[in-house]
């Protein structure tokens, strides 16, 4: 979720609030706005897509916006693509209300149906609209601005952090924030509202941090905060120590250990807007329920990271749906005349929306009369716009170029997916679907007790980081999650390892092991755990040192060391891929730091690769 800025001063508004937006770029955003609020109470704005530089030239040639007090966006779609009207500010109908906000209003299809029926016209696609809205519809009611802000809060389901102006209020504006970030910076005659620490240090490093149901009240010269119930409580003050690069990575040292981190949010934020009364729904797949059933192959097209994910997801369709799954490279697939016609359904999955690969085989797919669903993190992404349904992670910008939110976020759609369409066509019984949502629901939870045990895998990574060949080994689902195991380290820490089928090895590329090859062995599929230890085994057997990734449950199974046991929670079979790839994702991680290496950008690699 993306930059909001808000500024209460003594000085044109503008620049500052430009300015702050500037330090936020880093976070990766689809459009930028600004509002402010002139001194004779009128409201102005000027808000488009793009970057920072399109908002300049909009501001350049236009009236000058007038006001000592104003604020800004920098917005990640989540609702409605990226375009001028879906920018934030949103403004009210009638001009009096202008909100920012970051986040994802889950229930704002129903606030806009109740509007619309007072006679409200919605003018974009986005959820945040609503939030302007309806604080206008209250504040018509009776003036109380603040009241309004309460009565609109009280109202919305899901997360939020908003900056808000009022036209009749040139000198205040009020900030409120649940499950989205956003602080409160403290300057000399003038006061700020950020989502990030980054907007500020420029102008103080004098901040209060809001927790969720505050609300603050902001003029130049006083800052007023209230808890849910509107009643007036204080705030510490905090002194900011990081220096810019540390707090764009939010404390981090890198923005893929900042993503690694963000997973369980990450993932929560993907799956609640699809659980509506405890059943598996997408919204962009209304209507095409006939459509799926007659589906009768599938195809997982994506390059990369993308590609893991799709072969994770061809063993649980399969397994749930029984209907073909075939993972394929996208710059493969194009070229191996695909048999594919009107009952296959072409699932492409791309962080980026913009891999040409991925595009090019969407594009051949299409050609040959299949229907195209993508799964995909940035929102109006070309692969977006040219498939016939999207589902979109909700996992916000990932800035690193190796993967790690967008990879389990898609994972955990695809998994969603694979129980949708297997209850569409009644291939699951009730209880195996109610027994995945309930433990569904505790997946953020496991991800982040997994998170807060991660010195095993740093531990593991300062003891191995100097190997030049590292196997990753496992069967069926172990297998696939081998692949990103090893994608992983190669890309970040530039050391050659291999992914192997751990039943093949023996065909052949275990004459590689010798004393001291370090194999990494997934060993969480439960039916084939015992399999997977006779090939730890006849590893350690050839003088092969072992790190295993093993389920709580399975531990004492293991022969591999304490120091060398990396333990994921127990989960449902069919969610233990999104909790084992935090450790391949962390060991990763801290060989390539101690390493030395770009981690955040890898040799050779870019974020989105855009040529063949
Ligand atoms: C992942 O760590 C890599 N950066 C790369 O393999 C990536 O997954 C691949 O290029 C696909 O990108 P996409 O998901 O944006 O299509
Ligand atoms: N959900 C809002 C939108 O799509 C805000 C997205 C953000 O956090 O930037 O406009």
């Amino acid at each position: 979720m993306c930059g909001i800025i808000g500024y209460a001063g003594e000085t044109s508004a503008v620049p500052i609030l430009l300015d702050g937006l500037e330090a936020l770029e880093y976070r990766g955003y689809d459009s930028a706005g600004v509002a402010v609020v002139s001194p004779d109470g009128k409201l102005q704005f000027s808000k488009s897509k793009g970057r920072l530089k399109v908002l300049r030239e909009h501001l350049a040639n236009q009236e000058p916006l007038v006001g000592n007090i104003g604020i800004g966006h920098t917005r990640w779609a989540t609702h409605g693509e990226p375009n001028d009207v879906n920018s934030h500010p949103h403004i009210g109908n009638k001009n009096k209300i202008a909100v920012v906000h970051n986040g994802i209003i889950e229930n704002y299809m129903e606030i806009r149906a109740y509007l619309e029926k007072k006679g409200v016209e919605f003018v974009s696609e986005t959820d945040t609209e609503v939030i302007a809205q309806l604080i206008e519809y209250y504040y018509f009611k009776d003036y109380d601005l603040l009241g309004s802000v309460y009565k609109t809060l009280h109202r919305l389901r899901g997360a939020y952090a908003i900056g808000v102006l009022c036209a009749d209020y040139p000198g205040r504006m009020i900030a409120a924030r649940k499950d989205a970030p956003l602080l409160i910076g403290y300057g000399d005659k003038c006061n700020f509202i950020a989502s990030d620490v980054t907007a500020l240090l420029k102008h103080t490093r004098t901040v209060s941090y809001m927790n969720d149901d505050e609300v603050a009240v902001i003029t130049p010269y006083k800052i007023t905060f209230f808890d849910g119930d509107r009643g007036v409580i204080e705030k510490e003050k905090t002194e900011v120590e990081w220096d810019v690069s540390s707090a764009e990575k939010g404390g981090y040292a890198h923005f893929m250990l900042k993503e690694i981190m963000e997973q369980p949010e990450a993932v929560r934020k993907t799956i609640s807007p699809r659980i509506k009364d405890n059943r598996i729904f997408f919204e962009e797949l209304a209507g095409k329920e006939e459509l799926l059933k007659g589906i009768n192959k599938i195809y997982m097209i994506a390059c990369g990271s993308a590609y893991h994910v799709g072969m994770v997801g061809k063993y649980i369709i399969e397994k749930l749906a029984r209907i073909p799954v075939e993972a394929a490279l996208a710059s493969e697939f194009r070229y191996a005349s695909p048999l594919v016609d009107e009952h296959t359904l072409i699932i492409v999955i791309s962080q980026s929306g913009e891999t040409l690969d991925s595009m090019a085989a969407l594009r051949e797919a299409k050609r040959l009369g299949a229907r195209v669903l993508s799964i995909v993190n940035v929102i109006g992404s070309s692969i977006a716009r040219e498939s016939d349904e999207v589902i979109y992670t909700m996992a916000g910008p990932e800035i690193a170029v190796a993967t790690t939110k967008a990879y389990n976020t898609q994972l955990i759609i695809l998994t969603m997916f694979g129980y949708y369409l297997a209850d569409l066509i009644g291939a699951v019984s009730k209880e195996e679907y109610d027994e995945f949502l309930s433990e569904l629901g505790k997946l953020p939870e496991q991800m982040q007790k997994l998170l807060d045990s991660a010195d095993v895998c740093q531990q593991a990574a300062s003891k191995y980081f100097n190997r030049n060949s590292v196997f990753f080994i496992g069967r069926n689902l172990d297998y696939a999650l081998c692949l990103e195991g090893s994608l992983k380290l190669k890309e970040i820490s530039y050391i050659h390892s291999e992914s192997y089928a751990a039943g093949e090895l023996k065909h052949g590329t275990i004459s590689l092991i010798e004393p001291g090859t370090l194999v990494v062995a997934m060993t969480t599929y439960a039916p084939l755990l015992e399999k997977t230890v006779s090939n730890i085994v006849e590893v350690q057997s050839r003088g092969a040192e072992v790190i295993s990734v093993v389920s709580e449950s399975d531990k004492d199974k293991m022969n591999t060391s304490y120091e060398n046991t990396f333990v994921v929670p127990d989960s449902h079979p069919f969610l233990k891929p999104n909790l084992s790839v935090i450790p391949l994702q962390l060991f990763a991680y801290y060989v390539a730091l101690n390493r030395g290496c770009d981690i955040d950008k890898p040799r050779n690699l870019a974020k989105s690769v855009t040529v063949e």
